[in-house]
């Protein structure tokens, strides 16, 4: 099995060697007679950053509460790890737990929790371990997503926006996660922020060989920070596959998503940006 997170990412004629983390296959959820999801089926590799866009509404937090089964499925399997997420007992649950991190797409701190005791949250609920050990461990994961030592004991309101999300991101790999999966991380920052962040999850894939399902508005992100790319529209996977794919693909939405108007105001800007 590939671990490391540059060896996974092979070239196309290698795809078969490369481990599954996450597969999702003919999966359906409605909510009454609302649905939002049909015969939908997804794999996130070992090593690599997956980005899941679609349009506004589509299912895509749906989707990833559904994998986190906060939300129940009307047909389908989950598998994560190559174990299906319905199979397992509450033992076999809380290990699957604990190589899951969620940053959860209006997922604040815990306002009145610091941020070493935000990112010890998950540390209490999982592990049994001694204080002054989860103080060393939270330390450990706050200087690994780039915060200053001393932002430990600051609040969230103490925290820049762009420091709230490293800190959330913190948190998310308390446990040593080998997937985590990231829910519009980078909206409400600005591009150098949003640049910033997607630079650590990269760095964070190179370094740990972490897998990482990143939900994301973000076009900038999208063309520089992930492996390959899943579209979501029509209730399922429309299109998947690495940039190249997009920018040769027809389907509409793809089409106007990733060389419409928008698209190449970001080319303009990274040209810009390489040139200067
Ligand atoms: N718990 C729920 N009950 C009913 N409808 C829901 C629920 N959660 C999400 N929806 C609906 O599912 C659709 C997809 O939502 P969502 O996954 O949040 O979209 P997005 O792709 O923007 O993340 C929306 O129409 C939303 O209203
Ligand atoms: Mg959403």
């Amino acid at each position: 099995m590939t671990t490391n997170g540059n060896e996974s990412r092979v070239e196309a004629g290698q795809e078969e060697e490369r481990e599954v983390v996450l597969s999702v296959r003919d999966v359906t959820v409605a909510f009454g007679e609302k649905t939002i999801l049909e015969n939908l089926s997804l794999d996130v590799y070992r090593g690599e950053i997956l980005g899941f866009v679609g349009a506004s509404g589509a299912g895509k937090s749906v989707l990833l509460r559904t994998v986190l089964k906060l939300v129940p499925k009307q047909s389908g399997t989950i598998k994560l790890f190559g174990v299906d997420v319905d199979e397992v007992d509450d033992t076999q649950r809380l290990l699957l737990d604990t190589r899951i991190g969620v940053l959860f797409q209006h997922g604040a701190l815990f306002s009145a929790l610091t941020v070493l005791e935000n990112v010890q949250v998950p540390m209490r609920e999982y592990l049994d371990l001694p204080r002054k050990l989860m103080d060393e461990l939270a330390i450990l994961k706050i200087e690994m997503v780039g915060l200053p030592r001393d932002a430990a004991n600051k609040f969230p309101s103490e925290l820049s926006g762009g420091m709230i999300k490293r800190a959330a991101l913190a948190r998310a790999l308390a446990l040593d996660p080998d997937i985590v999966f990231l829910d519009e991380p980078t909206s409400g920052l600005d591009p150098i922020g949003a640049a910033d962040f997607d630079e650590l999850v990269a760095k964070l894939r190179d370094t740990m060989g972490l897998t990482v399902y990143m939900v994301t508005h973000d076009l900038d992100s999208l063309l520089t920070a992930c492996d390959r790319i899943a579209v979501l529209g029509k209730k399922k996977v429309l299109v998947e596959g690495p940039v190249s794919t997009m920018m040769q693909s027809e389907e509409p939405w793809v089409k106007s998503y990733f060389r419409g108007k928008r698209a190449r105001r970001v080319d303009i800007d990274a040209r810009t940006r390489t040139d200067a």
